[in-house]
């Protein structure tokens, strides 16, 4: 789906697939500069995670693992609660691995400060964060994020994997909603 197909339930595409593309080739690389001779195994986070994941590991030229996690934040209302529950845990050990975390947004921070103090526990070599979006509130939280593809206004956005009501993670561009799709 592309942001002409639904042209009325958009005020605005902040990022055209194109651009978001570009974004994550110049990131891929950047990725692929630091982790020189070292094998990253990427850790998406299910479900908004598997648009950047798929493309981001597209874009790397170096031999790389993935695994998946699926976590559910607890809490009414659009901001998480920092209470998480794991829905689906790794499928491999990471004891001693090169460990990326690979996110779609950081909001809060909430969710991923348990990530990393999760995954941490577990004893990787080395752990780091990649997010595609990053919210102002994020920068309060302490949690290190070495690789950001774009920074956002505080808007609620949808497309590349980020969902509003589970629908729109198929949306190719990256925007905002119209009004009325939330009433
Ligand atoms: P936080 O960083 O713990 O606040 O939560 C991040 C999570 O909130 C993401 O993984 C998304 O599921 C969701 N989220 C935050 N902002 C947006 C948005 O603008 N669009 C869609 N989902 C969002
Ligand atoms: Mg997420």
């Amino acid at each position: 789906m592309h942001a002409s197909d639904i042209e009325n339930e958009l005020t605005e595409v902040l990022y055209t697939k194109q651009q978001v593309d570009d974004r994550l080739a110049a990131v891929a690389a950047q990725i692929d500069a630091d982790y020189a001779g070292k094998e990253v195994l990427c850790i998406g986070v299910l479900n908004g995670a598997v648009m950047v994941m798929a493309d981001l590991t597209r874009h790397m030229k170096s031999h790389l693992q993935m695994d998946w996690m699926a976590i559910s934040s607890y809490g009414a209302g659009t901001k998480s609660s920092g209470v998480v529950r794991i829905l689906k845990d790794l499928s491999a050990d990471i004891e001693g691995r090169d460990v990326l975390i690979v996110e779609d947004i950081i909001d809060t921070g909430l969710t991923l400060a348990y990530l990393v103090q999760n995954l941490r526990s577990r004893k990787p070599a080395s752990l780091e964060i990649m997010t595609m979006f990053r919210k102002p509130d994020a920068l309060k939280s302490d949690v290190d994020v070495r690789y950001v593809g774009f920074d956002l206004p505080d808007e609620f956005v949808v497309g590349f994997g980020l969902d509003y009501a589970g629908r729109y993670r198929n949306l190719t561009d990256v925007g905002t909603l119209a009004p009325h799709v939330y009433s």
